[in-house]
């Protein structure tokens, strides 16, 4: 069983970002300069944008972060779209989500000028990665495709077996996946909440992407013996350790990972590959 060491390969990638953007500076350039904006105090968002920043940091990338109470009407939160929209300075930037439930997120991110959409996820960026146009893609899709690419795992003509749907995770791997390309070329099944007997569906899968949101939820009697197996999720568990918790993913790696030909761990495998996407896509608006 190999781990797929995402905190090591995510680490590469960002050297290499790191060195576009110093050779952008000595020839005059601005660094590239990233916005997070963050609504409301959520303790998950709080972590995953303070991450971010300091990502930014250490590979050279300006970052803003722009912070605003909960009680945000949506007028105030799309005149500050607008804002950061005309804003020349700005490469490009992200609404951490989820936003308070009073905000209409679609609505929002709809106004997220398509050029500096560096998450991915105005319908305009989601329309051209499914048509397999040049887009920003949503982070965390796009640092899987790498980690998959990075690791030398072989795709085409593969069952990849995706569970979960959301429009940030499980529906873009699901597309990616699926195109004709280099690393991707894969038989794609999407599996959900309402899939009966999701076991049946998964133990067919060479490649298994989980992103359910469910802790340990694939359990060793769901994975083909020699598949590759991709865990997207972190949750906290109460534990008896020094802080009190222990992360764990969607799946029960302790029972699958002697099964797998392949696996990420939680922590340290698909989350530090998100971040390096989210800095790739920077440099790539600061570059257009
Ligand atoms: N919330 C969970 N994942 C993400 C992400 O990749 N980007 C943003 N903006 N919010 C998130």
């Amino acid at each position: 069983m190999q781990l797929i060491d995402g905190k090591n390969i995510a680490a590469r990638v960002k050297e290499e970002i790191a060195a576009e953007v110093a050779s952008r500076v000595a020839r005059g350039e601005k660094p590239p300069h990233l916005a997070a904006l963050l609504v409301g105090n959520d303790p998950a968002s709080e972590t995953y944008v303070a991450n971010k920043v300091k990502a930014c940091r250490l590979v050279g990338i300006k970052s803003t972060q722009l912070r605003y109470p909960a009680d945000i009407t949506t007028e105030q939160l799309l005149d500050i779209v607008d804002h950061l929209n005309a804003d020349p300075d700005i490469d490009g930037y992200i609404i951490q989500l989820p936003l308070p439930r009073h905000l209409p997120e679609e609505l929002v991110l709809a106004r997220v000028d398509p050029a500096k959409d560096v998450d991915g996820f105005h319908p305009l960026n989601i329309g051209k990665m499914t048509l397999g146009l040049p887009a920003y893609l949503p982070a965390t899709p796009a640092g899987i495709v790498e980690l998959i690419a990075r690791q030398g795992i072989d795709t085409a003509g593969k069952h990849c077996v995706v569970v979960g749907r959301s429009n940030i995770v499980g529906t873009p791997v699901a597309i990616l996946m699926s195109r004709k390309n280099a690393r991707a070329n894969c038989t794609v099944t999407l599996c959900h909440s309402r899939t009966p007997d999701i076991g049946a569906i998964t133990r067919q899968a060479d490649i298994l992407v989980v992103a359910i949101g469910v802790p340990r939820f694939i359990t060793a009697g769901m994975v083909k013996p020699g598949a590759v197996v991709i865990d997207v999720g972190i949750h906290r568990q109460p534990a008896d350790t020094k802080t009190g918790y222990r992360l764990v993913g969607d799946v029960d790696f302790d029972t699958v990972a002697p099964l797998c030909s392949a696996i990420t761990p939680v922590p340290g495998g698909v989350g530090p590959m998100t971040i390096a996407a989210l800095l790739a896509n920077t440099l790539q608006a600061a570059t257009r």
